[in-house]
């Protein structure tokens, strides 16, 4: 028996299929087309790249694995959270994805929150442009022909869900990211949903991640040569998928993800909203469980950016600034490409070097890059403990991980230890996986969500804390001289 997890990620997918153990078995990975950013702080992407690539990955599988694959029992479904799929009562889709790093709606996110004060209490969060409403009231704003014909909103792993069984369904997780789910009761609000001048109609059913959405469809489970009942599970937002892929279910077990986007996840026993700081407070994938974090939108992204201006691959770059590296560096980066969540809740923000001199080559600006985003990372565990937030145990996931140095400076300025998995980088489709493998065999999610082994811990660096620690607050100083000249 054996289940697959497929994790929709803003640069591609990734197809991976374990045993029932929990034991990868293979794996297969499609690219996706880049984001358009058709304005500054847009972007957005063609759902059916999204499906495409799953295709793709799936089908690269069944080259690679067929016996393995034609025992499929149960799948998963991971995904990047937020993105608006707008379809009309036929399903086809209205207009490119808006996607979680899309900031043009900031001024209908000020608009829902004065014309609904109780909304951070319903929702749990801030309206932030990230999200799904805000950026639903912008069309109603901007395209109101398209807004007319929107018959189903659906994140971006719930339309994949829609073209492998046929069923509108969503899991709390990533639900719990549009702005328009009660966080506490795990159910869509009336009040939110009117807020943005849609219904219940409007969005898909609810399930837990965990439980079952639907069934493949018979094409498919052909195509791939299964067995004609296999179980499409609730699946998660790819944060709470990746916190399911290494076990981080319990209160106070947590993450530092470095993607496309950087997290730093804690597992919580109870809805713990805290909407100062910008945390976000979100359901988890397992039923009675939720979660926190902090949200950095550009964390790989920006070495992305650095390794496009100067033409070196990231792995380089990053290869080049360790190389070199003796301790903080003379430059600092401020990682606000496509503007910030946590902790300053500012679309609007973006990006600068500062302390550039005739030195600045390549590969120092990569370390201020890659210091950068670990400063962000340190502004969002500094909210998680003004929230009272515990984090006792962080692993690293995301395809930053393979970078010693990248991972030297996170523990070094969290100044907590950085468990790093054997297995490597499985994202949120390690997660997507034993969800499948929950909803098609009905197991305990406590009993497959564990911690998977460890390759190595990497501690604090401590004959650097001081010098950080100046650093930091050199960091922090910037944002609010950014700022102002912006404005
Ligand atoms: C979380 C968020 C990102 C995306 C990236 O709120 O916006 O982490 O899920 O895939």
């Amino acid at each position: 028996m054996t289940y697959l997890g497929i994790d929709i990620g803003t640069s591609g997918v990734k197809a991976l299929l374990i045993d029932e153990h929990g034991r990868a078995l293979g794996e297969a990975s499609a690219a996706a087309v880049e984001p358009v950013r058709p304005h500054p702080g847009w972007s957005e992407q063609n759902p059916a790249d999204w499906w495409k690539a799953t295709l793709a990955a799936i089908d690269a599988l069944s080259k690679s694995h067929p016996t393995e694959l034609a025992s499929v029992r149960g799948i998963g479904l991971s995904g990047h959270m937020h993105g608006a799929t707008l379809l009309d009562k036929n399903d086809e889709v209205l207009r490119p994805c808006i996607l979680w790093n899309d900031g043009r709606s900031a001024a209908e996110c000020r608009e829902m929150e004065a014309a609904l004060p109780s909304l951070r209490d319903i929702a749990g969060n801030i309206a932030m442009p990230g999200f799904t409403a805000p950026k639903i009231a912008w069309v109603r704003k901007h395209e109101p022909e398209i807004f007319a014909r929107i018959a189903k909103v659906l994140l971006p792993k719930a339309y994949v869900r829609l073209l492998l069984t046929g069923e509108h369904v969503e899991d709390m997780s990533d639900a719990a990211g549009t702005l328009w789910l009660d966080v506490g009761k795990r159910d869509w609000s009336d009040e939110l949903l009117a807020v943005t001048g849609l219904d219940r109609s409007h969005m898909p059913r609810l399930v837990e991640g965990s439980a079952p959405s639907g069934a493949l469809k018979r094409e498919f489970a052909q195509r791939w040569g299964m067995d004609a009942n296999v179980v499409v599970a609730g699946g998660a937002g790819d944060n709470a998928a990746a916190a399911c892929g290494i076990g981080a279910i319990r209160p106070g077990e947590g993450f530092v993800s470095l993607g496309t986007s950087g997290v730093l996840f804690v597992s919580n026993d109870r809805f713990r909203p805290n909407t100062k700081g910008a945390v976000h407070a979100f359901c988890h994938a397992v039923p009675d469980t939720w979660h926190q974090m902090g949200v950095i939108l550009s964390a790989t992204d920006s070495l992305n950016w650095l390794s496009h201006i100067t033409g070196q691959k990231p792995a380089a770059l990053s290869g080049a600034a360790e190389a070199q590296f003796t301790g903080p560096g003379e430059e600092i980066f401020l990682p606000y490409l496509s503007g910030e969540r946590t902790p300053h809740n500012n679309a609007g923000a973006r990006g600068s070097f500062v302390g550039l001199s005739h030195l600045s080559d390549p590969a120092k600006l990569a370390q201020a890059v890659m210091e950068g985003v670990t400063f962000a990372f340190r502004d969002s565990q500094r909210v998680l403990k003004d929230a009272g937030t515990r984090i006792d145990r962080l692993l690293a996931v995301g395809g930053g991980s393979k970078s010693a140095l990248w991972l030297k400076m996170i523990a070094t300025n969290l100044d907590m230890e950085i468990a790093l998995p054997e297995d490597g980088d499985f994202g949120g489709a390690l997660g997507a996986a034993r969800l499948g493998l929950c909803a098609a065999e009905g197991a305990d999610p406590a009993s497959v969500m564990t911690m998977p082994p460890i390759a190595k811990t990497i501690a604090p660096d401590r004959s650097l804390s001081a010098a950080y620690s100046d650093q930091y607050a050199r960091y922090r100083a910037l944002y609010p001289a950014i700022e102002e000249a912006r404005s």
